[in-house]
């Protein structure tokens, strides 16, 4: 179900386009550097020696000469692992110092990040806007950065926020707060999913992260702020939603809907993808999902629907209207 998914790039460590996923980039190539510089001394000395000093047709049966006690020896294979190991503790420190959540600016945009089975919700609670499943970031310029600070919470199991080209996966602990910075530095739709096994819909349990020019930022935030549009012809449809067991779960400003255990549906329209990236965001998928979540998501905690047809049309209509 991905036609637009073709245009975003995969998601790749190799791609860091945000200084902690560069950093960890840039450490995890100098760790395999030296390390792969080793393996090829030990493993081509290990080959030639294997090659070189084989049995031979003739060989006496005498031992070579053993060595004991040289003092030139003990020290090459004490100090240079020494020096190995210590010039990758001081590098892996250094990079763990740049990518720990620095001092935030009191003017730099934090977002509360939910993790839930099996979606993400992302409240912007200075700005007053809660969305689920697609997180929407200003671009940061390198010479004037703008970091986006994610403020991790979970509200059930434990869960784990990746998006390999922005940042490393942190976990999202039940009666925690951990905390991630991203800086992103080139426009575009970065894909990330749930890094740990949550439960049945783990592997579907995906996100987005739009970064924009701060201002299409600005305008997304307006039009988020935004109550929905109130469109009279799909008033049926809104009754539907309010009289039947959707409010317990969904909020949508404006409607009796206040419910916090599935997404805001506020401004659904406005995201790409529905099911946390499960199937793009369709009037016909959101037909399919309202009716039973289970045929596009097996063991999605949204319950079937079991609305009429007219019941079902007018919902999906209502639904169609919230941008
Ligand atoms: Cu949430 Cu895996």
């Amino acid at each position: 179900m991905g036609d637009s998914n073709s245009k975003i790039p995969p998601s790749s460590v190799f791609n860091p386009v945000s200084t902690p996923a560069r950093e960890i980039d840039t450490v995890a190539f100098f760790v395999i550097s030296i390390t792969a510089a080793i393996f090829l001394i030990v493993a081509g000395l290990l080959a030639y020696s294997i090659f070189r000093f084989r049995a031979r047709p003739g060989d006496d049966s005498r031992e070579p000469p053993q060595v004991y006690g040289s003092n030139p020896i003990e020290f090459a294979w004490t100090t240079v692992p020494v020096i190995v190991v210590l010039v990758l503790i001081l590098t892996t420190a250094r990079t763990i110092y740049t990518v720990q959540v620095p001092t935030r600016p009191a003017d730099a945009l934090s977002v509360g990040v939910i993790a839930h089975q099996w979606w993400w919700e992302f409240r912007y609670r200075d700005l007053g806007i809660v969305t689920a499943n697609e997180l929407h970031v200003p671009l940061s310029d390198p010479g004037n950065p703008t970091p986006t600070f994610l403020d991790l919470e979970s509200a059930d199991v434990a869960h784990s926020f990746w998006v390999p080209r922005l940042a490393g996966k942190t976990d999202v602990i039940p009666n925690r707060k951990n905390s991630m910075w991203i800086d992103p530095q080139v426009a575009g739709t970065y894909l990330g999913q749930c890094g740990e096994y949550c439960g049945t819909e783990h592997a579907m349990m995906l996100l987005r992260v739009i970064v924009e020019p701060r201002a299409d930022f600005d305008r997304w935030v307006t039009a988020q702020k935004q109550p929905p549009a109130r469109d009279a012809s799909v008033g049926h449809g809104r009754q539907v939603f309010e009289s039947t067991a959707c409010v317990n779960c969904h909020t949508i400003r404006g409607t009796a809907g206040g419910g916090r255990f599935g997404p805001d549906l506020t401004h659904l329209m406005t995201r790409q993808t529905i099911g946390a990236g499960v199937a793009m965001n369709t009037p016909d998928h959101l037909r399919v999902w309202v009716t039973d979540p289970n045929l596009i998501k097996p063991g999605a905690l949204m319950p079937a629907m079991n609305l009429g047809d007219k019941d079902l049309d007018d919902l999906v209509a209502y639904l169609a209207t919230l941008r």
